[in-house]
Order: C-alpha cells, then sequence, then structure tokens
C-alpha cells in the first residue's frame, strides 16, 4: 500500500518525507488555505522535496476554467495529479486530461456509482472520503470495500483506490485489508502508526538490561 500525507504544511512533509517511507502528498482548497501560502508556492515547494504524485486540486467548477487552472498546475512539476471535484465538469476534465497523459486525482467521491464514473473517466486517482461518511452515520469503509470489488471486476479500469478523510490507523488498516492502492493520512495519524506501548516499555527494558552489562557496541577509543 502507498502512503501519501494529506497536509501542505512543507515542515510536516518534509520530516515525513525523511523517513523513507512517503509516496506521495495531497492537498486541496482547505489544506491550502490553512498552511497560509500561495498554492503555486506551495506545491512547487512540496514537488521538490517529494518525487511521488502531488496532488493539487483545481478552483474552478466549470470544465474549460478547469482545463486552464490544469495547465498552471501542471506546469509547477511533472509529479502534479490535477484534482478534480466528482461533477459532470470535473470528470469531462478528467476524461481530456487523462487522454493528454496528465494525472488526475478525482475526489470528493462518496458513492461506488461515482468511483465507477471516475474510473470510466480514465482518472489516476478516486479519492473516497471515509471519515466524512462516518461522520454521517455512514459505513465509509464499506464504500472502499465497493470500489475494490468493483474494480477488480474489470481489467480496463486502471483507476487506483485512493482512501481519504483518514482519521485514525483502524482506517488504514482496514483500507489495507481490502487491498486499496493508496491511503492520504494526516501527518498526526502517519506518525501514530509508529506506536505501540508493548514496542516502548519493551524497548525500556532492553536498555535497561544493557545498561547492566556496561558494554558498549561501539568502543569509545582512548586518547
Ligand atoms: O484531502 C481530502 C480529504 O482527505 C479530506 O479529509 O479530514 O477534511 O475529511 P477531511
Amino acid at each position: 500500500m502507498k502512503f501519501f500525507v494529506d497536509t501542505a504544511d512543507i515542515s510536516d512533509i518534509k520530516a515525513l518525507a525523511a523517513s523513507g517511507l512517503l509516496d506521495g502528498v495531497t492537498t486541496n482548497p482547505s489544506l491550502i488555505a490553512r498552511s497560509g501560502r500561495r498554492i503555486l508556492e506551495v506545491v512547487a515547494e512540496i514537488c521538490e522535496v517529494v518525487q511521488g504524485p502531488v496532488s493539487a486540486e483545481v478552483a474552478a467548477t466549470e470544465y474549460s476554467q478547469m482545463l486552464r487552472e490544469a495547465a498552471v498546475l501542471t506546469s509547477i512539476a511533472p509529479n502534479v495529479a490535477v484534482k478534480l471535484p466528482l461533477t459532470p465538469d470535473g470528470l469531462r476534465a478528467c476524461r481530456a486530461l487523462s487522454e493528454q497523459g496528465v494525472m488526475t486525482n478525482v475526489t470528493l467521491c462518496f458513492s461506488a456509482a461515482q468511483a465507477l464514473l471516475a474510473a470510466k473517466a480514465g482518472a489516476t486517482f478516486v479519492s473516497p472520503f471515509v471519515g466524512r461518511l462516518d461522520d454521517i452515520g455512514q459505513d465509509g469503509m464499506q464504500l472502499i470495500a465497493d470500489i475494490v470489488q468493483i474494480y477488480r471486476n474489470y481489467d480496463a479500469l486502471q483507476t487506483e483506490v485512493l482512501v481519504a478523510s483518514v482519521r485514525h490507523p483502524i482506517h488504514v488498516i482496514e483500507a489495507a485489508k481490502l487491498g486499496a492502492h493508496v491511503a492520504t493520512v494526516p501527518p498526526a495519524v502517519l506518525r501514530a502508526l509508529y506506536h505501540h506501548p508493548l514496542t516502548d516499555k519493551g524497548l525500556a527494558a532492553f536498555l535497561a538490561d544493557w545498561a547492566q552489562t556496561g558494554q558498549q557496541i561501539i568502543e569509545t577509543v582512548a586518547v
């Protein structure tokens, strides 16, 4: 499973990229607003840090204007994936961009029917929002199961399922169990994936026992 980070915070992205475990980045208009920075500047900086796909979302809602904005966004760097809303204009733009070989991420997907349309439009990624479905009492992870099953039935559907609106590590594990291709995860949730209390407890015990031995793996050389 590929891990993308869902943020426009460059310091978080740099720190997570240093782990060697980061495959890409997703942003959206809300995350750009939260960063307090200009979209073109911050996306360019992210693309210098991360080689994998970096999603940057159009703000237009009309087809021709979406394509004009996509041209600006893709001029930033070759690894920009144009994020488009799951609307008739968004899917039309997705089809046009995919025919030009541009990476696309169709966002705001809340149903299997929408995901099927995104795949038929040639999307590189489709972003079902699991957390927002859970928030309204629906089963976000069931949507992932449905989309994965549908896409597996048809070799021609090459769209990757990018699980978005991830709120906690269990979302990531459940998505991986279902075979979703990508999870885009907020920085705090990515960091939480490392932690287990028995790891901390076990390490403390090993270090205490090691200190009792008085040994050092790298012996200090007397000068
Ligand atoms: O970037 C899309 C998605 O991950 C947003 O998540 O937490 O705003 O529902 P959230």
